[in-house]
């Protein structure tokens, strides 16, 4: 049974955002993941703090904040204030990824550093014991409904590997292209928990999707 998971906000109908966190409050997911992108780090814009407050305002579950930034450290408090309650950055925007997660943490947030598909595991070995998430990306981060990557599983058994080994607390989730068939193959490899966008929102029935992912 998977433990987490997290519908990503990035593909609700952003003229109806009340009513799909309400659906998402309404359903077996245990967060909500909001993608914020800024154009730079990724070939993409997102929104940014008001959606966010927006999404807060109305959200009765943890937000699940993952940034594809540039500079995150400048806007740590900011996202604290929008409403953050895990954020995670991205390995290849932090030259001083240390700083960053103690950062984060100093502001009260659950930190989580994501993944690139080229960026091996053991680049979080130094850190590891400092996370309460690591966030195996499995498409490359940009846009909703893309095709998984395959070599995500062996990242999460990696992860698991490197999570056992030093004893961190640190959970794993998996970003991009997740649905029952990927899935079920990342929890049997050891992921915490799984995002999903467009499978859950371009699904007839979204609530159910939920549930059926919950029940992997
Ligand atoms: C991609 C984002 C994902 C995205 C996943 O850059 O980080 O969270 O919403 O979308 P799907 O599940 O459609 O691949
Ligand atoms: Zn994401």
């Amino acid at each position: 049974m998977a433990k987490i998971i997290a519908p990503s906000v990035l593909s609700c109908d952003f003229a109806n955002v009340q009513r799909d966190v309400e659906m998402i409050n309404g359903s077996n997911a245990d967060w909500f993941h909001v993608d914020v992108m800024d154009g730079v780090f990724v070939p993409n814009i997102s929104f940014g703090f008001p959606v966010v407050k927006a999404i807060k305002k109305h959200a009765k579950k943890p937000l699940d904040v993952h940034v594809m930034i540039v500079n995150p450290d400048q806007y740590v408090e900011e996202f604290k204030n929008a409403g953050a309650d895990i954020l995670t950055v991205h390995y290849e925007a932090c030259p001083h990824l240390h700083r960053t997660i103690q950062l984060i943490k100093s502001h009260g947030m659950k930190a989580g550093v994501a993944l690139n598909p080229h960026t091996p595991v053991d680049a979080l070995q130094d850190v590891i014991t400092d996370l309460e998430l690591v966030l195996i990306m499995s498409v490359n981060p940009g846009f909703g409904g893309q095709k998984f990557i395959t070599n995500a599983i062996s990242k999460v058994k990696a992860a698991r590997d490197l999570i056992s080994s030093t004893g961190s607390n640190a959970l794993i989730e998996v970003d991009g292209g997740v649905n029952l068939e990927t899935g079920a193959e990342l929890i049997a490899a050891g992921a915490d928990a799984l995002v999903a966008g467009s499978f859950v929102f371009k699904s007839n029935d979204p609530k159910q999707t939920i549930a059926d992912l919950k029940a992997l």
